[in-house]
Order: C-alpha cells, then structure tokens, then sequence
C-alpha cells in the first residue's frame, strides 16, 4: 500500500479522483463498511516518499526527478494500489496493452483509471469527446480536433477549464508517457473525455464546476491490413437512422452513442459495417465514419449539417481540390449508390478506405477506384503512415 497524501478538499472536482482515493482506503479495501458518520476520504492522489510507482514500464524507463518535472509541468503522478488490490470485479483483460491515462489531471497506469460510478457520463452518457489518430507516435491534427471538442462543449454546455493550449500540452505529455505503446503500434488513437462530472441534485445551470477529463491512448481495436484496402469492406444500409438536429444534432460528438452503437450492431449482423441514412431517406454517414462516392470523376458526399464533420472528412475535401477532383456536399440516394464509380469511407484512424459493396450495389469501377487511391496516397503522404504497406498505390 503506497503511502499517500491527502487534500481533504470535499469538492466536486475533486470527486471522481476521490474516489480512486477511498478505494485506497485500506478499511474499505479489508471489506470494513464505514462506520455511520464516517466519511470516505477525498483528496487528491500524491506520492510521498520513495520513487512514484509507475507499474508496467520498466525501471530503467522510470523518469528521473528532473526529468519527471518536465514531463509532469501539467499533470500529476498518481500512486498505485499493491497489485493485489482488486477494485472491480470485472477483471480488465490481461492481454490489454499497457499504458497510462491522465484523469482529472492526474496519471496512473490505463488498467487502473476510474471514475466514479456517480459520474454523469457513466449514469446518463452526459459527455463529449475525441478521438485523435497518432500515427507511428505522431499526432495528426490535434488542434483541429480540439477546436471540435470545444464546439462539442459548448454544444452540451459543458464547461471545461482547461484551455485549448493547455489541453493540447497535456495530451502531448500523455502520448510521450505512451510511447513505448505508440512506438509498437503503428496507429493509435488518443482519446479525451469530458463528461459534465459528478451527480449534483441540483439543475443542470446551476451546478457547481467538476467536469470529468480523462486522456487515453490506445491502440485501434480493429487493425485493417493492406488487403481491405485492396479489396475493400463492406457496407450495409442499416434500419438504424442518424438522429436529425432536431433529435440530436450529429455535428456534436456526444457520448450518448446508442444511436450509432445500434446502427453498428445492425451492420455487424450483417456482417458488414453499417451505413445510416438520414430521417429523409439520404445517405448519412457511418457510425464512426463519413461516406464518399464517386460519380463521372466527380466527389460527392453528404452535406455536413445532416453529419459529424470529420477531420479526415475535411481532409479529404482540400485533397480532392489539390487534385483537381471537383467536389459536391449534397444528398445522396440510393439511386446515387447505384450508379456511382467508387465508393469509400473515411475515418481518423482508418484513414480513406475503400467499400466493395452496399447490399446489392457494387462500384462501377471495381475496387480499389482510381480516385480512391489517389486520395489514400495523398493522405499517407500528409500522414506518414502508409497503409497499403508495400502495395503501390496507382494514382
Ligand atoms: C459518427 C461519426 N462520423 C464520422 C466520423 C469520422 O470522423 P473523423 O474523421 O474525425 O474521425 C466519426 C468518428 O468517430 C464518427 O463517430
């Protein structure tokens, strides 16, 4: 049991790291339930003596002091519990890489953050969040995924005292902290959370600051090699409608993801990835990634307001200008499906990735599309990161 200091300090902020802390607390891990009138501990988590335990990097690795400051000038090392302590019983699977999470400005090991089970993004997906791509340890396009964080925020009310810039400084740090998980994955996604924070009892604008943040990083769930690049993935059009506006306004990434989680278990059972129209029998996008097709050398996809705005989805759009593809944000039917050249999908950590088929529909020009590769070629160039591997693309 490490030794820890503690801030007594009872405020909301400090909630969802406290209870890291009375999880700590011995009496509760021996089982004792408090005594009436016995308060959990609250406070934050600090190191008092001996190196900080930073478990799962070897020791060798373990910053020095002065490197520590530098790393830590936004954050702080978070104590451990023995490695006999169990919190959960849901056991996290061992074969998890290992990494760290940054919670509420404080670092511990991935398998060991928590939040508190009266949290609001826990109890009612009361939350924002992003996910950025790092690609062979290099993060693509942070700022711009920030600045839609920030639109997230103020689109759910949520305020986050945190600035962009200091936001962007401690992912970095975190990513830095990752770097043995980064240098042995080559596509990584690193993810900030914020959620409205603790449960309060009170109306929505009148509670007290304590939002939730928590930063992780950690490899793509679903590696795709050169071969569904080459050949393509499927789509299937899901009953499952992205919620319009005036439901849900798709532009904001919320975690309230049911909506999407339905839709992908629909595409899954179908053994394909699922593509969702809108209320209007339009083609809307995917739920983790916008849809592109294209037609007589022309790129088109739907328009924004009925999507999420992807990052690679802007991307895609300077690219296709650079390449002189002419570009068209419209409504797409399925008559538009039916006819088109190629289609693909975009998305962070997938990049642009070409689609063999929706149901019944296949692209005119076979797969991988000549405009398809030519923009896949321009993105790795920007990226780094090649996903076709050895595979030349064609353009
Ligand atoms: C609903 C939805 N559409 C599109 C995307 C693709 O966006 P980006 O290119 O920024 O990853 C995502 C990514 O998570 C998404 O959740």
């Amino acid at each position: 049991m490490p030794k820890v200091a503690a801030e007594l300090e009872e405020t909301p902020a400090n909630r969802a790291i406290g209870t890291t802390l009375w999880f700590e607390n011995e009496h509760v891990r021996s089982g004792r339930s408090l005594k009436p009138g016995e308060r959990p501990f609250h406070g934050t988590l600090r190191p008092t003596s001996g190196p900080a335990s930073i478990r799962g990097r070897a020791s060798s690795a373990t910053p020095t002091a002065p490197q520590r400051q530098s790393i830590f000038h936004s954050v702080r090392l978070c104590s451990t519990r023995s490695p006999r302590t169990t919190t959960s019983a849901v056991a996290v699977p061992t074969n998890r890489p290992k990494g760290f999470a940054y919670v509420n400005g404080e670092i511990m090991p991935t398998d060991e953050a928590r939040v508190s089970v009266l949290d609001r993004g826990f109890l009612w997906g009361d939350g924002v969040y992003e996910i950025t791509p790092c690609f062979n340890g290099k993060l693509f396009r942070l700022d711009q995924h920030l600045e839609r964080l920030g639109s997230s925020l103020r689109f759910a009310g949520i305020t986050l005292k945190i600035s962009h810039d200091d936001l962007f400084t401690s992912t970095s740090e975190v990513v830095h902290l990752n770097r043995e998980l980064t240098s042995s994955h080559p596509v990584c996604r690193v993810g900030q959370w914020v959620t409205r924070g603790i449960e309060q009892w009170v109306p929505l604008d009148q509670r007290d600051d304590g939002t939730t943040l928590c930063i992780l990083v950690e490899p793509v769930g679903r590696t795709l090699t050169p071969e569904d690049y080459l050949t393509g993935v499927p789509l299937t059009i899901v009953s499952t409608r992205r919620s319009p506006s005036s439901v849900l306004d798709p532009r904001a990434k919320t975690t309230s993801r049911m909506n999407a989680i339905v839709a992908e278990i629909e595409g899954a059972a179908s053994g394909a990835l699922a593509l969702m129209m809108d209320i209007h029998d339009h083609v809307a996008e995917g739920p983790t990634f916008n849809f592109f097709l294209v037609r007589d050398g022309e790129l088109l996809t739907p328009k924004a307001e009925n999507v999420l705005p992807g990052i690679t989805r802007g991307v895609v759009l300077d690219l296709a200008a650079e390449l002189g593809v002419p570009v068209m944000e419209t409504n797409l039917s399925s008559y538009d499906i039916a006819t088109a050249n190629e289609f693909f999908i975009t998305a962070s950590s997938w990049g642009v990735l070409p689609a063999r088929s929706i149901d019944r529909f296949h692209p005119r020009d076979g797969v991988p599309g000549e405009v398809t590769m030519r923009l896949i070629d321009k993105l790795s160039a920007l990226t780094g990161y090649r996903p076709l591997g050895d595979h030349e693309a064609r353009g």
